[in-house]
């Protein structure tokens, strides 16, 4: 290995990662840094180019699978910040450092009577992650309350800004998980927010009525844990696959096989519940020797109570997509992102 040359202050060898992600892998990155402005950014990263090194960026933690060694710099975003820039008698836009928490933004904001974002409270995380999976839950992503998103290109080490319509937004994906952007860093994300309190109640078992954001995001908090293990007690990722989307023509031939099948409808495509598919295979509440298996409350959610490294958990990933092909003839695509 090269000699490694003005190293900065602020980069820090060797650091132990299993406390900053929450399904508690064991980890150590080779080179670590915490980056709270986009100057402090930069410096980072020509530093790790003039030593040739990977870079990795970092938020919470909690949509990734950790090599046990990584090697490179781990860029760790805490850049904080929440301002409001304009509003009317409708709306609010909100502009948020991606290091923020992204629960707590959704409380302060609520507070402010600015609104929108509720249904996704709970969800683990950093703002600045939030746009690169389009993180959505209750029939609410935030892509659909996103105006524009500014990040930091190491390629050409300048700062953008890019409008909501040319993110791709999509089902757990968008231009920064895998189009064009993938290398970028989100600085700042700016949501258009309404002044009044309007919830989306469409999705099954929530209410039809409630009086206040603050009982409304009580009820989200209420239905998530009840079937989503805190990572505090239970180290886990959220869901391990993303719902498979099939043809209304393939949906067909599955249906005719497997007749009591649980979908949802999206016009030319169909959704099916991964859970549903692990669940009838007979996986959920199993955990095996090493700790790792799906949770007893949510079938697709892989819990690993014995902190393990990522190669046994995607031993047990593997054996759940093989029988889930093997039995519906479905593809599941893993969802959080491997790191190192
Ligand atoms: P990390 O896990 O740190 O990173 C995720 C990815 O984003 C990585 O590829 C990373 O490189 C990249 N990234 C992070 N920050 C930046 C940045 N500033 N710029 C560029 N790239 C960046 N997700 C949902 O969509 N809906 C849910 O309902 C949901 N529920 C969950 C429940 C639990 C219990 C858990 C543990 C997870 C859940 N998730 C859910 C997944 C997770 O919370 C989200 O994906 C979240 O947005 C990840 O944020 P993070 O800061 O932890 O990102
Ligand atoms: N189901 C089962 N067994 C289970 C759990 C669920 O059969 O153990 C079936 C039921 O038929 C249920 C259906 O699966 O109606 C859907 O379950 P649920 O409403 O719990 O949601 P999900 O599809 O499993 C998705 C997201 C979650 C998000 C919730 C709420 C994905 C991959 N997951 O889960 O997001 O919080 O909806 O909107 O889309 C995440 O991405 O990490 C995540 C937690």
């Amino acid at each position: 290995m090269n000699e490694i040359i003005n190293q900065p202050e602020f980069v820090k060898n060797d650091v132990d990662l299993q406390l900053l992600n929450t399904m508690a892998c064991p980890s150590v990155a080779q080179f670590f840094c915490t980056i709270l402005n986009v100057e402090q950014l930069k410096l980072a990263f020509e530093w790790a180019k003039q030593n040739n090194l990977n870079t990795h960026i970092l938020g919470e933690g909690s949509n990734l699978l950790l090599a046990n060694k990584i090697a490179g710099l781990v860029i760790n975003i805490k850049i904080t910040g929440l301002v409001i820039n304009q509003s009317n008698q409708e709306h609010c836009i909100i502009t948020i450092g991606a290091g923020e928490n992204w629960h707590n933004s959704v409380i302060k904001l609520s507070e402010k009577n600015l609104n929108g974002l509720e249904n996704l409270s709970f969800i683990p995380g950093s703002v600045g992650a939030s746009p690169v999976q389009n993180i959505g839950a209750y029939g609410v992503e935030v892509g659909d309350l996103i105006q524009s998103v500014e990040y930091f290109d190491p390629q050409t080490n300048t700062v953008t800004q890019i409008k909501n319509t040319n993110c791709d937004f999509s089902y757990r994906d968008s231009i920064f998980k895998s189009g064009e952007l993938q290398q970028v860093v989100i600085l700042t994300v700016t949501f258009k927010l309404s002044n009044k309190f309007d919830p989306v109640n469409t999705y099954a078992g929530l209410p039809k009525e409630v009086s206040t954001s603050k009982n409304w995001i009580e009820y989200i908090g209420k239905i998530r844990w009840s079937k989503l293990p805190n990572p505090i007690d239970v180290p886990n990722a959220g869901s391990f696959f993303k719902n498979p989307i099939v043809t209304k023509h393939e949906f067909k031939q599955i249906k005719q096989q497997h007749n009591n099948i649980v979908s949802f409808d999206l016009g030319d495509n169909v959704k099916i519940p991964a859970a549903w598919l692990i669940d009838q295979l007979g996986f959920k509440g199993q955990i095996n020797s090493d700790g790792i298996g799906c949770y007893k409350n949510q079938a697709l959610v892989l819990v690993n109570t014995k902190k393990q490294s990522r190669d046994k958990i995607l031993d047990k990933a593997i054996e759940i997509q093989k029988s889930v092909k093997q039995h519906f003839n479905i593809k599941l695509e893993i969802e959080p992102q491997l790191l190192g």
